[in-house]
């Protein structure tokens, strides 16, 4: 497997290899190895540095609130933890479940329960609804049943014959977040399920998040809609020119005026 190189001059920590999952950061996990763990992640979009050393646990079945203002490096970290090529992870650790992301591709992480549901929602085209679904079961670890798909996402079985792109906007989140449940899932990414999505249509994926939580499956969400966001997830962490500079409970953030105002502008 690709060993991440060790950037010695960078930063002159232990390598790697000798880290215990989860440890550090364990601020929030009270010493105990984090169920997912960033721990100093740096990441690059070729020469341009982008995530600058980002660490942050999240436990097993919570929901975080990704949060922070326009370029603060919220779809970065996303991508980084997904492991796609770009932007390139040069340092750092990602662990999920005792699992080294970070010595995996983008496809090894899927397999071992990474489904990150991009911005753009990418339904293929020419597909119908089910046919998007039965794509992402073409090969193991196989998810949720389609009929399952359905029960949560009601909308999805009534136009299970329609063509994916030529769904609602709110629609097409659910088959995008249908599509990743349909395989075998332990972390789930959002980057901006809410985008462009009458307040309704939030609160029906709102309700569809908190039951994919009760079932276990722990998530990150990144949201521009800030305080819907905060809502939904225990625990938030706020990003700043690619660094963490809050991560404490969702209440905390929905308590304190003056750090939104200063992070988030809200
Ligand atoms: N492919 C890329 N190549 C070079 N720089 C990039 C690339 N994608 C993003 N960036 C830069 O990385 C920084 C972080 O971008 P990122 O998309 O992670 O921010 P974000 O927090 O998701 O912002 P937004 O709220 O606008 O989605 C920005 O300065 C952005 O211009
Ligand atoms: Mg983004």
């Amino acid at each position: 497997m690709d060993r991440i190189d060790q950037q010695e001059d960078q930063t002159g920590d232990a390598p790697i290899s000798e880290a215990v999952p989860g440890q550090p950061p364990t601020i929030s996990t009270g010493g105990q190895p984090a169920y997912f763990s960033c721990w100093d992640i740096h990441a690059y979009y070729g020469e341009s540095y982008i995530v600058q050393g980002v660490s942050f646990d999240v436990r097993e079945g919570e929901i975080i609130a990704l949060l922070g203002r326009n370029g603060a490096g919220k779809t970065s970290t996303l991508r980084a933890i997904a492991r796609v090529d770009d932007p390139a992870l040069k340092h750092g650790e990602i662990w999920l479940d005792h699992k080294p992301l970070h010595d995996m591709k983008a496809h090894q992480a899927a397999q071992i329960g990474v489904g990150l549901v991009p911005e753009d929602r990418r339904i293929i085209q020419g597909l119908t609804v089910e046919e998007n679904l039965k794509l992402a079961q073409i090969e193991p670890p196989i998810g949720w049943s389609i009929e399952r798909i359905y029960d949560l996402f009601p909308r999805l079985g009534e136009r299970h014959s329609q063509e994916g792109t030529t769904l609602s906007g709110g629609e097409q989140q659910m088959l995008a977040i249908g599509r990743t449940l349909a395989r075998d899932i332990k972390l789930l990414l959002l980057d901006e399920p809410y985008e462009g999505l009458a307040p309704v249509i939030v609160q029906e994926i709102e309700k569809t998040l908190e039951q994919i939580k009760s079932l276990g499956i722990t998530t990150i969400i990144v949201e521009q809609n800030a305080i819907a966001a905060l809502h939904l997830a225990d625990r938030a962490i706020i990003l700043e020119m690619g660094q963490v500079v809050f991560d404490g409970t969702s209440q905390e953030v929905l308590d304190n005026a003056e750090l939104r105002q200063q992070y988030l502008a809200i």
